[in-house]
């Protein structure tokens, strides 16, 4: 094994330097944590699992024409991402009320909204990632205004892709979390999906019955974590049936198909 650097440990992931310049390896542990770390817990599989949903989904993602830092996946746990400089702002699409937006309004989870609701917060861990206004984002620096118009108008435009993509396995896309980072290739600028998506930063809830099949499920003890994303993984036809071995699969199976 090559000794490797090490650029920064976060809670459920490592990043690593990559074998060329502008390049970083995305190491995916099995750690959950929620509430600031508050909560941890060791989920053997979880690792593999999102390296492979996050492998599949910025495939896609890219296919639809938004740019994303993802290179190719290197093994089961692991992938090569464009080094990007990531923007202290993690983008929140809401499209049914739950988690936070419910407690902070008082509202029911589960109130399909009549159109989908984009969030801010600043990327701050000793603050606990405070909810910002686009405002914020622009007046502190974070990002310039024309980054936050591309930010904004790509992430619509996944969670108008992801929404429907789900909706042809039985899952409703309740909410989720982006981040963005820039990239500097031939010598322009541009602002380039970065980090993941999988069950960790999406609500995802089965369409006939609302049952949870996220991170959901670990933040608020439901148990059954690692069966509700191997679920997902199992609809998107990430995983063979039998044995639950992760394999590269072309497409999403219907779920018409997909009953037994
Ligand atoms: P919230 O309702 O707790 O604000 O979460 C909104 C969405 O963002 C939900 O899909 C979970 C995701 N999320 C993260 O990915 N990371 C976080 O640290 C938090 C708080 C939420
Ligand atoms: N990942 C965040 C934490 O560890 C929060 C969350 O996903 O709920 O605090």
């Amino acid at each position: 094994m090559n000794k490797r650097t090490k650029i920064y440990e976060g809670k459920a992931k490592i990043l690593y330097e990559g074998p060329e310049a502008g390049t970083i390896i995305q190491f995916f542990k099995d750690d959950a944590t929620a509430f600031n770390n508050q909560k941890h817990d060791v989920l053997e599989g979880k690792g593999a699992l999102n390296n492979r949903f996050s492998e599949y989904f910025m495939q896609r993602i890219d296919l639809i024409g938004v740019p994303t830092h993802f290179i190719k996946r290197i093994n089961m746990r692991e992938q090569l991402v464009k080094k990007v400089e990531i923007i202290p702002v993690e983008v929140i699409v809401r499209n049914v009320v739950a988690g936070s937006m419910a407690k902070r309004l008082g509202l029911e989870e589960g109130m399909a909204l009549p159109r989908s609701i984009v969030e801010f917060s600043y990327k701050d861990d000793a603050l606990g990632d405070p909810l910002v206004s686009d405002e914020h984002v622009t007046a502190l620096g974070w990002a310039t205004p024309p980054e936050l118009d591309d930010m904004i108008a790509m992430t619509l435009r996944i969670n108008d892709f992801l929404t429907g993509l789900f909706a042809g396995i039985g899952i409703k896309l309740v909410d989720f979390k982006l981040e963005f980072g820039r990239l500097v290739e031939d010598g322009l600028m541009r602002i380039v999906l970065a980090d993941e998506i999988s069950p960790d930063n999406c609500r995802l809830w089965d369409i006939e019955t609302n049952e949870k099949l996220d991170k959901d499920r670990f933040r608020r003890d439901l148990g059954g974590v690692m069966e509700a994303y191997r679920e997902v993984a199992k609809r998107l036809g990430l995983l063979q049936e039998e044995n639950s071995e992760i394999r590269d699969h072309k497409g999403p199976v219907l779920v018409s198909d997909n009953k037994d």
